[in-house]
């Protein structure tokens, strides 16, 4: 591992964008014992080519990938051929200014496992985007955060502009799908600080972006694929379990209550009381099963922690407790339908509120 750091590139049809970014580099990093790997997918337009020729100027080479295409692969192919321990990996289009790479190299040197350009931290931003890229941006990162714990840590867990020590890699199997190679890092790698310097992602002046719609539906198949590889769907299926238990206890306790000849209380009130107790037992149950591995110990926070799911529940409760009231009085087949969906829509809710609120912590 001879060098200080590696920059890993990759790039399809970006000629006109390479000498300008090496000279970048070269003027940020100033004499540094650096490299800069580019991984190129046979473009066609002779960035390979210049490359090469530009490498008796700059401590720059190409691999050039004849049959695979993508993103995310040429970078992880780059990871087993650099000579360091510390790679960063930028876009080559210049939308990724090389004049921050000193902040995210210094970011590593005090300690951080993961550096990130962000575009969310204060003082980052993106030019010129429109309204609709802006909202599939912040959807994209708002998914991540509800469904992947993991990448809670960070503000901006899509961004293509990051260094990281290769330890955080080591013996994990990584397989991206798409563009959000960092977001797999996050999750199914071995970070215990990461940190986030800002920046603004600047406008492409020159080639054409290869984002298209195709990567949203990549992105959403990533996400699942992570969710998966992370235990989260697993944690969806419990809460689901504890849900179904939750359901058992309302009709028991409702059953006791109101049809049993004995007490025979109004059903308004038994219901109430039905509802209640199920919420209490599906929050022991989520607390030490489903969530288990993010319990807080301590009275005070199981005491903050129970109300919070309390809080949450009310929406769930309150439709709960209309439609079974109506559902006594007509039985009638819409109302089931309604109920249904109005129970898929509350289990929904709870998960999501409790995963980002109650059981915060990863
Ligand atoms: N080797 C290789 N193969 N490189 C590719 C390929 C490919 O199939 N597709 C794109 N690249 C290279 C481009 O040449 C460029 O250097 C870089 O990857 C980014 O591609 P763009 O097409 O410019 O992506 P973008 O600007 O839309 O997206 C960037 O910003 C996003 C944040 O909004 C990327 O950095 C994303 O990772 C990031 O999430
Ligand atoms: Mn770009």
């Amino acid at each position: 591992m001879s060098k200080t750091f590696s920059i890993l590139i990759p790039t399809y049809n970006e000629h006109d964008n390479i000498a300008p970014l090496l000279e970048r580099i070269a003027a940020a990093v100033q004499e540094q014992n650096y490299e800069v790997l580019f991984v190129d997918d046979n473009s066609r337009d002779g960035t390979a080519e210049l490359i090469n020729s530009l490498s008796t100027r700059y401590p720059a080479r190409v691999i050039v990938r004849k049959d695979k295409r993508g993103l995310a692969t040429a970078v992880t192919d780059g990871f087993g051929l650099v000579n360091s321990d510390t790679i960063l990996v930028m876009d080559a289009d210049l939308q990724h200014p090389p004049e921050i790479i000193p902040a995210l190299i210094k970011a590593i040197h005090d300690g951080a496992d993961i550096a990130i350009a962000s575009r969310y931290v204060k003082g980052g931003g993106t030019s010129g985007w429109s309204t609709i890229r802006k909202i599939t941006s912040s959807g994209a990162i708002m998914l991540a955060h509800i469904f992947l714990p993991h990448s809670r840590q960070v503000k901006d867990p899509m961004s293509g502009f990051f260094v990281f020590k290769s330890s955080v890699i080591d013996e994990v199997k990584l397989s991206p799908i798409g563009y959000k190679i960092l977001l797999e890092m996050l999750v199914v790698g071995k970070a215990s600080k990461v940190s986030e310097v800002p920046f603004m992602f600047q406008l492409r002046e020159k080639g054409q972006s290869k984002l298209n719609i195709s990567q949203e539906g990549e992105y959403l198949k990533h996400l699942f694929s992570l969710m998966h590889r992370s235990g989260e769907i697993l944690r969806f299926l419990k809460f689901l379990l504890v849900g179904v238990s939750g359901t058992i206890v309302n009709l028991g306790i409702l059953w006791l209550l109101h049809d049993q000849s004995m007490l025979n209380w109004d059903i308004r009130i038994a219901l109430l009381v039905a509802i209640e107790v199920s919420i209490l037992t599906n929050f022991i149950l989520n607390n030490y099963f489903t969530f288990r591995d993010r319990r807080q110990s301590g009275s005070s926070t199981l005491i903050i922690n129970c109300l919070r799911y309390n809080f949450f529940s009310i929406p769930g409760g309150i439709l709960n407790w209309l439609t079974t009231i109506v559902l006594t009085d007509k039985s009638n087949g819409s109302y089931i339908m309604l109920n249904l969906v109005g129970v898929a829509v509350a289990m929904l809710w709870n998960f999501i509120a409790n995963s980002l609120w109650t059981w915060k912590k990863r």
